[in-house]
C-alpha cells in the first residue's frame, strides 16, 4: 500500500509539472482527489486494513493528499501569472488613438417629472415630505379608514413581507405620519415609490405617486378643484379642460376622480382610448375617521387630499407608450430625454 501511494504521488507530481493549462490541472484534481479519484478510493479503504497498518497508511495517504493539493495550487498560480504576462506583452495601448468621447448622463424622465410637479405645487405653498416604503397594515390601511375586511383592500394587490409588514400600495400612509407629528394648518406633497402586484403596458409593480394634503380650519372642495386645475394647467397648458367625476375612496368623502382633456387629439385616440379624457388622479375631502385616527377633531378641521400617478404624467409629458420602458434602463430609450 505504501508503495502504491509513493508511486501515485510521484506520477501525479510529474503530471502536474508538465501541465500547461488550467483545464488540464482541473482534470488531474478530479481524477486524483475527486469523489471517484484514485487517492479518495485509497482513503476510503483505510478502514479495511489490519489495525496495526491503519494509522501509518492513513497518515501517509493524508500527507500525499496534502502535498498534491499544494502542488496543484502552486501550479495554478504559476499558470495565471504566465497568462497575465503573455497578455500584457500582446495588448499594447496606443495612446495616440482618439478617445471615445465623453458621455454626459442626465436625469431620468420620472425624476424630471417629479421636479416639475413639485415646482408647481411649491408655488402654491406646499412643502415636500417623505415617508417609509415598508409600512405596517395600520398606516397603509387601518388608519386610512380601510378596516381588515374592507373590499377596497382587494384593489391594492398588496405585496406582504414575512414579518407581516407590507410594501406601501400608495403614498396615503404618509398623510397619517405627517398629521400625527404636526398640528394643522399643513400643506404638503409627498412624492414616492409605491408597490402593487400588477404588470402590463400601463401598470408596473413599482411605480410613483405624489400625495397631496391640505388641512386647515375651513378648507373647501372649491379649493381642491382650484388647486388641481392650477397644477394641471401649469403642467399641460391652460387650454385643456379639467373635470371631476364622483368616485369612492375610503379615506375621502366626498371623493372624485380627476380627468384631463386628452392633449393628443381632438376626436379620440389610442392614449385616451377614444374617450377624449385621461384619468390623472384620485382626490377628495379628508374623511372624518382619518382625522380621528391622528387625534385631530373633525369638527374643528377640514382638508383635501389627492394622489396622482407620476408615471402616468411622465408618459403624457414625454409621449411614452409603455410604462415598463421607464424601468428597463435601456440606454437607447433613456438617451431621448
Ligand atoms: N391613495 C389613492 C390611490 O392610490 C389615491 C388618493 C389619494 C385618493 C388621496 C384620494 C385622496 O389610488
Amino acid at each position: 500500500m505504501k508503495q502504491t501511494l509513493n508511486i501515485l504521488q510521484n506520477t501525479v507530481i510529474g503530471d502536474i509539472e508538465r501541465c500547461k493549462s488550467l483545464s488540464d490541472l482541473s482534470d488531474i484534481r478530479v481524477s486524483v482527489l475527486g469523489k471517484n479519484g484514485q487517492l479518495t478510493a485509497i482513503l476510503k479503504n483505510v478502514g479495511q486494513l489490519p489495525p496495526s497498518e491503519r494509522p501509518i497508511i492513513g497518515q501517509l495517504a493524508n500527507s500525499v493528499k496534502k502535498s498534491i493539493s499544494e502542488m496543484l495550487d502552486k501550479k495554478i498560480r504559476l499558470i495565471n501569472i504566465e497568462e497575465w504576462n503573455a497578455s500584457l506583452k500582446e495588448e499594447v495601448t496606443d495612446v495616440t488613438l482618439p478617445d471615445k468621447g465623453f458621455l454626459m448622463g442626465h436625469r431620468h424622465p420620472i425624476s424630471q417629472t417629479i421636479t416639475r410637479i413639485s415646482e408647481s405645487f411649491r408655488r402654491l405653498g406646499f412643502s415636500v415630505e417623505s415617508g417609509p416604503e415598508i409600512e405596517t397594515d395600520y398606516y397603509n390601511f387601518e388608519a386610512l379608514n380601510i378596516p381588515q375586511d374592507h373590499p377596497a383592500r382587494d384593489m391594492h394587490d398588496t405585496f406582504y413581507l414575512k414579518s407581516g409588514d407590507l410594501l406601501r400600495t400608495h403614498t396615503s400612509p404618509v398623510q397619517i405620519h405627517v398629521m400625527k407629528h404636526q398640528k394643522p394648518p399643513l400643506k404638503i406633497i409627498v412624492p414616492g415609490v409605491v408597490y402593487r402586484c400588477d404588470a402590463d403596458v400601463s401598470h408596473s409593480p413599482v411605480f410613483h405617486q405624489i400625495e397631496g394634503l391640505y388641512v386647515n380650519d375651513s378648507v373647501s372642495m372649491a379649493e381642491l378643484k382650484g388647486t388641481l386645475e392650477f397644477f394641471l394647467h401649469d403642467l399641460f397648458g391652460d387650454t385643456l379642460a379639467v373635470r371631476l367625476r364622483p368616485s369612492y375612496f375610503p379615506f375621502t368623502e366626498p371623493s372624485v376622480e380627476v380627468d384631463l382633456e386628452c392633449p393628443f387629439c381632438k376626436s379620440g385616440c389610442r392614449v385616451c382610448k377614444k374617450t377624449r379624457w385621461i384619468e390623472v388622479m384620485g382626490a377628495g375631502m379628508v374623511h372624518r375617521n382619518v382625522f380621528r385616527s391622528v387625534g385631530y377633531d373633525p369638527d374643528l378641521v377640514t382638508g383635501f387630499a389627492f394622489g396622482l400617478g407620476i408615471d402616468r404624467i411622465a408618459m403624457l409629458l414625454f409621449n411614452i407608450p409603455d410604462i415598463r420602458l421607464m424601468y428597463e434602463n435601456d440606454n437607447r430609450f433613456l438617451k431621448q430625454f
